[in-house]
């Protein structure tokens, strides 16, 4: 669907960009986001990027059960129950295999795609993850900074960092600690969407993160998200802000930047001490170019150059996280001490005990769903369980993933039930901050009942709002996209907006879309472990969604819906293996 070019920016205030942006990418029923209206098949861009030139790592393509062999899904959720092994060059491919790595080829006729741990809005997959890592046995010996090549699951050498410069920007962190980094393609989305594709690209982060962080579990290490580092930081860091490597290649937006180490010994604990990021973290810091030796050029990633969205120019701008925000991040120390199992409420045996990487690498997006399938309502509650990020906990005690992400839930589920034994089909709302539960109340119909479903946990803050058959409605809201009907359940995510872009500032828009694709992410995982399948869904109507709700005004706004049922296979795909184990 062609539409008319943007109205001229008039605003200059990075808030009303934002806010502009936002409204300016709505889909309306009878109008969608501004988009090329058809698909330029010749110019797709590559899924793909190299840096050529620079010294390649390729990391062991591993057996199930080679070693490190992956914990129960089950004890994801569990603090202290999963050992911490060393950080070197098989547990370094366990954790890219869990998170980024290409899980399997599908092929259609003469078409072949690969498919990865992480999910990504029409398959895209603008996200390129990088790791900043201390020379380990089978990389090369000297601390370096390497881009993740997904095609050949291998680690391209960035840039190499002295010893005493990499010992000096960790020096706060604990032993064998690393850093990992996201940047996106944004094009890779603009392509294919056009002007909502920037919101794409921050699903995809958010899902990239949460893809990491379970990763990161499955080795018994902890994770943290460095929200306080500044875009220029960051962009320095990862050297997506050299010009003199990216002629004629597309650009690269830095997104997040986060810490990972080995926990200590399993059963310890941890207890947060709060410091300052900007110590440690600064542009000074990581652009010493006298200390760097940078290799490699990005490659081009399609034929012709990047179609031209001014709003996108404007809103990545106006999005970027300046570097006098100073805010506090919290660094783990481990202790000995009390394990405080804060997922146990929600515990639950899954069909045939999988494993986590089992469940990583069997993560797919259901295409259809059968209408039919129910699932039970103790599966539903876990589900939302493992949603609550059970904020009066302290950050490092919280249920994962919410121990990485050290702002307030900003994100609320907005439910659509179908078909879930025992609850009556409906709108329903999950305020994931019990202390929401007015604030969402009051934005709502006056109408709507708010009694809690009978056998739904005490501490679930899961509410019945209106029983009836939503079932053509949610697909109607979804773009008319029969996923969000035929499912068991289908949800909005409702972030609180106004109130999060006034007090922390417009950056902190990518950031809710961030905590969306991570709801997103553990939400993949658990319809998997419970024998269903889920799909996110990027396309819907955000009015007409809120007015379902009695949102009139952008208090909260629906930025991400969510779609969980059983699936109906497409028997015309064959699906191959993603590497070949002699690599
Ligand atoms: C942010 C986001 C939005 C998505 N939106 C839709 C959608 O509107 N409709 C749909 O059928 N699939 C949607 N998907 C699913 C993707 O098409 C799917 O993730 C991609 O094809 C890769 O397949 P996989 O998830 O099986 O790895 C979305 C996925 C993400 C991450």
């Amino acid at each position: 669907m062609k539409n008319d070019p943007a109205p001229a920016a008039t605003a200059s205030d990075p808030l009303e960009v934002v806010l502009r942006y936002h409204r300016e990418t709505k889909h309306h029923f009878d109008r969608y986001a501004r988009s090329l209206g058809y698909m330029d098949w010749a110019n797709q861009p590559n899924p793909f990027r190299r840096y050529e030139g620079s010294p390649v790592v390729r990391l062991p393509i591993l057996k199930p059960d080679d070693a490190p062999r992956s914990p129960r899904y089950e004890d994801l959720y569990h603090q202290g129950v999963i050992a911490s092994v060393p950080v070197d060059i098989r547990s370094l491919s366990r954790f890219f295999e869990c998170s980024l790595a290409i899980t399997a080829w599908k092929q259609a006729g003469d078409v072949r795609w690969a498919l990865r741990a992480n999910p990504s809005s029409g398959n895209l997959h603008p996200t390129e993850g990088y790791a900043l890592i201390d020379a380990v046995a089978g990389l090369l010996p000297m601390p370096g900074l390497y881009h993740y090549a997904a095609k050949e699951h291998a680690l391209e050498l960035r840039a190499e960092w002295s010893r005493e410069h990499f010992a000096a920007l960790l020096r706060e962190f604990p032993p064998h600690a690393f850093l990992v980094g996201f940047s996106s393609v944004n094009w890779r989305e603009t392509w294919k969407y056009g002007e909502r594709a920037f919101r794409y690209c921050q699903h995809d982060v958010g899902h990239a993160i949460g893809s990491a962080r379970l990763a990161a579990r499955t080795l018994g290490w902890r994770m943290l998200l460095l929200d306080g580092v500044a875009d220029d930081t960051l962009a320095a860091l990862l050297g997506v802000d050299r010009t003199e490597d990216f002629i004629g290649a597309e650009r690269e937006h830095p997104d997040c930047l986060a810490v990972i180490w080995p926990a200590g010994p399993a059963g310890g604990v941890a207890t947060a001490q709060t410091i300052s990021l900007p110590r440690f973290v600064t542009i000074d810091a990581v652009r010493d170019s006298t200390r760097t030796t940078w290799h490699g050029k990005a490659s081009r990633l399609s034929r012709k150059d990047p179609v031209q969205w001014p709003l996108l120019d404007q809103v990545e701008v106006a999005a970027w996280k300046p570097s006098t925000e100073m805010r506090t991040a919290r660094t783990i120390v481990e202790t000995s001490g009390a394990i405080v199992d804060a997922g146990a409420s929600a515990s639950r045996i899954y069909p045939g005990d999988p494993s986590a990487a089992q469940v990583i690498r069997q993560r797919r997006s259901a295409l259809a769903f059968d209408g039919k399938t129910s699932i039970s309502s103790g599966s539903f509650f876990t589900m939302l369980s493992r949603l609550m990020p059970r904020t009066q906990l302290d950050l490092c005690q919280r249920p994962l993933p919410w121990d990485m992400l050290h702002w307030e839930a900003a994100i609320h589920l907005a439910l659509f039930v179908h078909r879930v034994d025992g609850l009556a089909p409906g709108l329903y709302v999950l305020a994931r901050d019990p202390a929401k539960v007015s604030a969402l109340r009051t934005a709502m119909h006056t109408q709507f009942a708010w009694t809690s479903p009978s056998g739904c946990p005490v501490d679930l803050p899961l509410f019945l709002l209106d029983e009836g058959d939503a079932r053509q409605l949610a697909a109607q809201l979804s773009c008319h996209q029969d996923i969000a009907g035929d499912s068991a359940f289908s949800l909005g995510m409702l972030a609180e907006y106004d109130a999060s872009l006034q007090r922390y500032g417009p950056w902190f828009y990518r950031r809710l879309f961030w905590e969306s694709g991570v709801i997103g992410q553990v939400l993949y995982l658990e319809a998997e472990a419970s024998r269903v399948r889920a799909t996110g869904i990027g396309c819907f109507f955000d009015d007409p969604v809120h007015r379902v709700f009695g949102l009139n005004d952008t208090t909260f706004q629906s930025l991400y819906h969510f779609t969980i049922g059983g699936q109906v296979d497409d028997p015309r795909l064959t699906t191959l293996p993603p590497y070949e184990l002699d690599h």
